[in-house]
């Protein structure tokens, strides 16, 4: 049944694609501790592990600059429709220049949904392009985002100010299909939304939607509802530019986190305290 033999084992650690599930658990009859080198726990059943008495560490910081990075990347590449301008230089189309006009990030508003530590970084970077950044998050009160110069404000208020949207939320049920239908409805025609979280924070459906409509501008996506997807239409799109949840993909974030889990796995047996978020 697994490609491992978990029941040998006292501690096991994964990155994103290993689906650790209760079976996975219950075969580790020695299974202590459970470590992700990086930040989103959703591919640990953390429920089985915990009826189980397992420990499931993460190491929530490590990849942060990367998944910002990426995601202000995704930002300037939309503005400018850098992946469409490559494809045509490589279909030797240099016409195409003439329907690939951009526009400037400079005095555009981004709304940032989640100033968590990947939401802040963001909204640091884009400010330096000129960016107005406002944001929302139910537990960064507006006087802390304001400190990194996000203005704080109600969902709805920010809907319909938006240039650019960039998700930074967990997958929960609160943020499941947050950017909807009747979300794109109220904002300016033409927004580009990111999602370098988790697949799902956009309703899939309503951005599909939302692009043929011309409602929506284009988006950056590099997470899915299904990863890998099994169905391409919104990678292929012509305004979506896609990744194949390439976040933490980079050399310094990926040996980060990998020192960090190492590390807190070296604490937990010598009876330090345990870190994680
Ligand atoms: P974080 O915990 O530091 O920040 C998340 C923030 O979201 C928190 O401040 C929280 O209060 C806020 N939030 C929760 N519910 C909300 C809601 N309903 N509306 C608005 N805000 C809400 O997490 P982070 O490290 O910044 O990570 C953000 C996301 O990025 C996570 O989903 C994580 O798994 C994902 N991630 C993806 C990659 C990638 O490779 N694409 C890499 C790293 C992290
Ligand atoms: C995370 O939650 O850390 C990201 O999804 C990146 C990864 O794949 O590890």
């Amino acid at each position: 049944m697994f490609g491992f033999f978990p029941q040998k084992y006292d501690g096991l650690i994964v990155r994103s694609a290993t689906k650790v599930t209760a079976d996975v658990i219950n075969a580790g009859k020695n299974l202590k501790i459970i470590g992700r080198a990086g930040t989103g726990v959703d591919n640990i059943d953390c429920e089985a592990a915990t009826s189980r008495g397992i420990i499931v560490m993460n190491t929530p910081g490590g990849n942060t600059l990367s998944a910002a990075e990426h995601t202000c990347t995704l930002i300037c590449a939309l503005s400018r429709h850098v992946a469409r301008g490559d494809q045509a230089m490589k279909a030797e189309k240099w016409s195409e220049r003439k329907v690939l006009m951009g526009s400037e990030l400079y005095g555009k508003t981004l709304a940032i949904v989640g100033l968590g530590r990947i939401g802040k970084e963001v909204a640091l970077r884009m400010q330096s392009f000129g960016m107005t950044t406002i944001g929302f998050d139910p537990l960064v009160p507006p006087e802390v985002s304001q400190e990194f110069g996000v203005e704080s404000m109600p969902l709805e208020k920010i809907w319909p100010l938006a240039d650019y949207i960039t998700v930074h939320t967990p997958l929960i049920p609160q943020t499941r299909n947050l950017i909807n239908d009747k979300v794109f409805s109220i904002c300016k025609k033409g927004v580009k939304v990111v999602n370098v979280a988790r697949g799902g924070i956009i309703d899939e459906e309503a951005l599909l939607r939302a692009l043929e409509s011309g409602q929506c501008g284009g988006a950056g996506l590099d997470v899915f509802i299904q990863e890998p997807p099994k169905d391409f239409t919104l990678a292929k799109h012509p305004k979506v530019i896609a990744t194949p949840h390439l976040g933490a993909s980079t050399t310094e974030a990926q040996e980060r986190v990998a020192v960090e889990i190492a590390e807190q796995f070296v604490d937990v047996a010598q009876g330090k305290q345990l870190f994680g978020a």
